[in-house]
């Protein structure tokens, strides 16, 4: 496949959205961003914007000319993916990434997901028909695991409060997960679309550190030079909680499971890039410490 040089993006103002057209900015890419009429969202100065309505007809119109496409809009756009790809298909978009940005189509979700993850599967199964129908069209899902520094700054119950200095540490606080930071995320689509053939029709496994609650912990008392407050909890008691209020219909219960399902002990559950089974070197990902993410929380929080 020829380099890709023109990238366009759905969801560049997200959370994750901004990070990587960062990163595709960075790497040299030209890169144009795909927006809603109703988007209230904004924009960094100096790429251009395209606002359309999402019909595969005006999309294609919009993407023709494009190398590649990055989908990653937040999980109430989901369903407008299937749009895009036809419309990317039909443009000569020669590599579409699909919005996974999580755990990868292997994942042992909780049952409470299952609607959630079956949106996700349409629009990977759509891209796969269409690459195999159509060759010069090819697709790469990018599973992240945890958006680890994001995700602690923005939910305590991940188990750390920098500002409190305290924690929550769930059971023995050792079952290892791996997560991927804001800069990771940019690296890994940046680097699948430096190695558009090693990473044609699947899903990467990207990684920034596999680490667990511990380590973390220490990590953060080094760094703040304070012993934390530390509160045990255990993952039994978020399963039991996340049940309920789903049950109940009440909110809070996907935090809850998805914290569970991170630190359920022994069952390596959220390990998604192995030190033995990722992309990581191809990717050109950096690995980071313990350290290393506790100072861009801290960071977060201080600036
Ligand atoms: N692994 C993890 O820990 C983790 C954590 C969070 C999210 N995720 C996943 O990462 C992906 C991106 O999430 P995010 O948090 O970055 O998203 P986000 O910030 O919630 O939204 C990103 C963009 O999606 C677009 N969007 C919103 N509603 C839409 C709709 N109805 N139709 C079309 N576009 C819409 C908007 O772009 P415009 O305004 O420009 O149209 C918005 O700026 C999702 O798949 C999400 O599930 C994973």
């Amino acid at each position: 496949m020829s380099a890709i040089k023109k990238v366009a993006i759905f969801g560049a103002a997200g959370n994750f959205g901004t990070p990587i057209t960062a990163a595709l900015v960075k790497a040299g890419l030209e890169v144009t961003i795909i927006t809603r009429v109703e988007s209230a969202s904004t924009f960094p100065p100096g790429i251009p914007v395209i606002r359309t309505e999402y019909t595969v007809e005006k999309l294609t119109g919009v993407l023709t000319g494009q190398d590649a496409v990055v989908c990653v809009v937040g999980p109430a756009g989901i369903s407008t993916q299937v749009a895009m790809l036809d419309a990317a298909e039909a443009a000569g978009v020669k590599r579409f990434i699909v919005d996974d940005f999580g755990w990868g189509p292997g994942f042992r979700s909780e049952p409470e997901f299952q609607p959630s993850g079956i949106q996700r599967r349409v629009a990977w199964d759509h891209a796969k028909k269409l690459s195999e129908a159509n060759p010069q069209f090819t697709w790469t899902g990018v599973s992240i695991g945890n958006s680890i520094d994001w995700a602690i700054k923005r939910f305590p119950l991940m188990g750390f409060d920098a500002e409190q200095l305290s924690a929550i540490i769930y059971d023995d606080g050792t079952e290892e997960f791996t997560g991927t930071t804001l800069d990771g995320i940019g690296q890994a689509v940046v680097g699948v679309l430096k190695h558009p053939n090693e990473t044609k029709n699947r899903f990467v496994k990207a990684r920034s550190i596999q680490t667990c609650q511990n380590q973390l912990l220490d990590a953060f008392q080094r760094a703040t030079g304070q012993a934390w407050q530390v509160q045990r909890s255990s993952t039994k008691e978020l399963l039991e909680s996340g049940r309920k209020k789903h049950q109940a219909g009440i909110g809070g219960w996907v935090l809850e499971l998805v914290a569970y399902q991170l630190y359920a002990p022994g069952e390596a559950r959220c390990i998604v890039a192995s030190r033995e089974d990722s992309d990581v070197e191809l990717l050109e990902m950096t690995e980071e410490t313990p350290d290393d993410i506790v100072k861009k929380v801290l960071s977060s929080i201080t600036n």
